[in-house]
């Protein structure tokens, strides 16, 4: 999968992209990177990427021409078949949120370009003819897209086939199917005590059968009590209901 990220502050991303799975990633050729410094498309002397919004206000806007230019050179870096299905991305808290469904339909792509904006805005005309998809990371507002680029990149990165340790343990996170849409287990590691507190009995037990249906029933109720909201959409076969009701 190929990502290009657009941004006015390049230097942002050079130590996240060269640390731990998203590096092993591209190392791996799972993953290809590049960052563009937007204002290197900018057409004025001054190299401007933003300007005063029309009809006043706050702040500043960004301007389309440095964007459409880096949209096109950006889609124009990847050859053989995939430049053609790029898809624009502008990270904006106006866009939708981004959840494990989401993620896991971005992670289908083969070539997204990751538009930075500035928290005020981008230029209308822009959005509506480069656009694709404009992506949220939560209902706050950040300083610029550039945080939840990473997010995003860190997010569909390890749905990656061959990125994580073993491809079923994405299938298994929070959120994720094998956790019904809801929070996953709790999880203990060595020692078997620690601070007077035991590791549960039937996770030393080796009894696979009993393990799973431990773990399915504490994710549940862990969900219930934390984000019960999660478990409206929850589809549990009849056996996992007798299980739960126990
Ligand atoms: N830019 C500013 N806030 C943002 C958010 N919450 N998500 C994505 N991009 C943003």
């Amino acid at each position: 999968m190929h990502f290009d990220i657009l941004t006015i502050f390049p230097d942002f991303f050079d130590s996240p992209l060269a640390q731990g799975m998203i590096r092993r990633a591209v190392q791996d050729g799972i993953v290809t990177l590049a960052v563009h410094n937007i204002r290197d498309f900018a057409e004025d002397r001054h190299a401007m990427t933003d300007d005063r919004p029309f009809g006043g206000g706050e702040g500043m806007v960004m301007k389309p021409e440095p964007l459409a230019a880096a949209v096109r050179h950006a889609r124009g870096q990847v050859t053989g078949g995939g430049s053609e299905a790029a898809k624009v991305l502008l990270l904006s808290p106006q866009g939708q949120s981004l959840n494990q469904e989401l993620a896991a339909e971005l992670a289908a792509e083969r070539h997204l370009i990751l538009v930075c904006g500035r928290y005020e805005g981008v230029d209308e005309r822009f959005r509506a003819s480069y656009v694709d998809r404009e992506v949220s990371i939560g209902d706050y507002i950040l300083t610029g897209g550039e945080p939840a680029a990473l997010v995003l990149l860190d997010c569909l990165t390890r749905l990656l086939p061959g990125v994580l340790g073993c491809d079923a343990s994405a299938a298994n996170d929070t959120f994720s199917p094998g956790s019904r849409g809801g929070l996953k287990y709790p999880q203990y590691t060595r020692p078997r005590v620690f601070e007077d507190r035991e590791v549960p009995e039937v996770l030393l037990s080796g009894d696979h059968a009993a393990i799973a249906d431990w773990r399915l029933v504490q994710a549940v109720r862990r969900t219930a009590r934390r984000r019960p909201e999660l478990l409206k959409a929850a589809d549990f076969t009849p056996a996992e209901l007798r299980l739960l009701a126990k």
